[in-house]
């Protein structure tokens, strides 16, 4: 027996469940581990509401942590008990102990520690991809991040920085400004007080911005449409406050011939090649102090549900994990 936090039912925070689960013994190409830290992401919310379907129920919450190797099934030739593990995988996440396929999983160097890998593997590599892959960040680039004191925001306006990108954020407090500007952001509004497309047209003095990237949806709609020059890139990654609704194509060429793309991580880190290029790059740039991780919040997995209420209700800042 081990210890986990089910949802029996979709619902508010109450239907997170910390339960006793059965682990079974790894089978052909997986491995058991046990998890030191669990990364709690805005996803965990969609799935536990029913935005996103789970492929059924009852299932064990959460997508990223990091632990050590139990035990490894037959023809697991690259993972031995005792090794430092990470993953991004499929529900199941909230866990004292878990059976997972050997290919998801990536060592953790010696000098990034348990909490930071279990919050790397999926809010770290999605920042990669956004950075490096849906839109390739250089140096002189105009970026706007919305959310830019949350998990994905405090790495994304780091490494924006360190590209050499010109940082502009949105955050929905003063305290949050005040940590986005210690991040990386070069500007930060205030968007629940100011009106976000002018404050960046009046920053950018009216040459606008080469990328959005938008994991806050319904509300920043269409704004952040009008926040890019002709011919950018609109990256809508996420759904904080709703999904963004349906639009006619046409608003693309309104606004200035735009591309926009609706991206997940599973599509970039789907081949073992990516996943390691991915892990690679990311850890390199944490170990070479080109980015450091904000882990500003730890709880006791079985307080999952103050967990989700804390994040909903926008009370977090950075990353946040879970202590099985
Ligand atoms: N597509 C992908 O591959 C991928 C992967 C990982 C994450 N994501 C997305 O990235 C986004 C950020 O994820 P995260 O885990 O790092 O969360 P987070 O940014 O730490 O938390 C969400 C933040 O969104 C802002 N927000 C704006 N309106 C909100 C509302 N109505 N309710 C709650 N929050 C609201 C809040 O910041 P302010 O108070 O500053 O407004 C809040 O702190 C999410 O949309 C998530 O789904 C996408």
């Amino acid at each position: 027996m081990t210890k986990a936090v089910r949802v029996h039912k979709v619902g508010g925070p109450e239907v997170l469940t910390y339960e006793d689960v059965e682990v079974g013994a790894p089978g052909a190409g997986e491995v058991r581990i046990r998890q030191h830290a669990v990364g709690l992401n805005f996803i965990d919310v969609y799935f536990r509401t029913g935005l996103y379907k789970a492929p059924g129920l009852p299932f064990i919450a959460g997508n990223e942590a990091a632990g050590e190797v139990l035990a490894v099934g037959s023809g697991v030739t690259n993972f031995h008990p005792g090794d430092r593990v990470a993953y991004y995988y499929n529900l199941g996440g909230y866990a004292s102990e878990r059976v997972i396929p050997a290919d998801k999983l990536v060592k953790l160097p010696d000098h990034i520690t348990y909490e930071q890998g279990a919050v790397l593997m999926l809010k770290g590599l999605t920042v990669w991809y956004l950075l490096h892959k849906t839109f390739k960040v250089e140096h002189g680039h105009r970026v706007l991040i919305h959310a830019a004191a949350g998990g994905i925001g405090l790495l994304a306006c780091q490494w924006a920085r360190a590209l050499g990108a010109h940082v502009i954020g949105t955050v929905g407090s003063k305290a949050k400004a005040d940590l986005a500007l210690a991040n990386g952001c070069d500007h930060v509004i205030l968007y629940n007080e100011e009106n976000f497309v002018e404050r960046v047209k009046q920053i950018s003095r009216g040459e606008l911005c080469d990328v959005v990237y938008d994991g806050v949806g319904k509300t920043t709609f269409p704004g952040s449409l009008s926040c890019l020059k002709p011919r950018g890139l609109f990256v809508s990654f996420g759904n904080a406050s709703g999904p963004v609704p349906p639009f006619p194509l046409a608003e693309l060429n309104n606004h200035g011939s735009l591309f926009a793309t609706r991206p997940k991580l599973n599509d970039y880190v789907g081949t073992r090649k990516e996943l390691l290029e991915g892990a690679d790059t990311l850890f390199a740039a944490v170990i070479n102090g080109k980015l450091h991780v904000p882990i500003n919040h730890a709880y006791a997995l079985k307080d999952a549900a103050k967990a989700h209420i804390d994040l909903e209700s926008r009370a977090t800042t950075g990353a946040a994990i879970l202590r099985p």
